[in-house]
């Protein structure tokens, strides 16, 4: 794994966004994998600006977003779909019809899975996929325990999950209990990872990830068995190592 230290949360998602815009002008018809949270929303205000000011063109690329909760539908501004077209897609030349994220609501959530993974596939794969990182080291919504040779499924979401997620909702009632996410092998076969890690809340899990060993109870872990990862981490999250 390469890691890039850079000052604060600002410098994160300006380097972060030039990483992709740099894959995005080599190869325009690139498989991007990405993901909500708090962290990635500078990086993804940072590729408008630069859309804005140099053009650079999505018309040719294709989203797969990591997860969705259960229960909410994309008119739902907690759902990832929400997320991402208010923070990127309604912003950029995208073809919406190339972005993939998995539904909260489907009549049928094993066929939903099967069909998310099968999507993926028959697109070739993830060529880059972005990923934040929960505090006890979740990737997507994979929660400690769960075995890295998974593919799309259903969790359960950690409590620490729903807490940290909370800050999103007006009410902790309100967070979802369950999820949808790529598994761990799914997210594994993607033929790069950007790692975004920002901030004193992240700070053991850097460590952890960096230091540990690689095992199932902390799902991160498994991203030192990929060829091709890189990090891009604040200061204050690489303040201990
Ligand atoms: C969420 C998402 C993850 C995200 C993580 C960290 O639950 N499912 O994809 O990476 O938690 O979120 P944040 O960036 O807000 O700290």
């Amino acid at each position: 794994m390469r890691i890039i230290e850079v000052k604060d949360y600002q410098q994160m998602s300006k380097r972060a966004a030039e990483y992709i815009i740099n894959k995005v002008v080599q190869n325009p018809s690139i498989k991007l994998g990405l993901a909500t949270g708090g962290t990635p929303i500078g990086t993804y205000k940072s590729l408008i600006e630069d859309h804005q000011k140099n053009g650079t063109s999505y018309q040719k690329v294709t989203t797969f977003n990591l997860d969705e909760y259960i229960g909410l539908s994309s008119d739902n501004k907690n759902s990832y779909r929400y997320f991402m077209n208010d923070h990127l897609f309604n912003y950029i030349d995208i073809n919406k019809a190339k972005t993939n994220i998995p539904s909260g609501i489907a009549p049928d959530f094993q066929e939903e899975c099967h069909r998310y993974e099968d999507i993926i596939s028959r697109h070739g794969g993830i060529d880059l996929q972005i990923l934040g990182i929960g505090s006890n080291g979740h990737i997507g919504f994979n929660e400690p325990g769960t075995s890295f040779g998974s593919k799309t499924h259903i969790v359960n979401l950690a409590p620490s999950t729903i807490q940290a997620n909370a800050r999103f909702f007006s009410r902790i009632e309100e967070v979802p209990t369950k999820a949808i996410t790529m598994g761990i092998s799914t997210i594994l076969k993607s033929k790069e990872i950007l790692l975004l890690i920002s901030g004193e809340k992240k700070k053991d899990a850097l460590c952890r990830l960096l230091n540990g060993k690689i095992n199932e109870s902390f799902p991160a872990s498994v991203l030192k068995n990929h060829p091709c990862v890189t990090i891009i981490a604040d200061k204050v999250a690489i303040a201990d190592l």
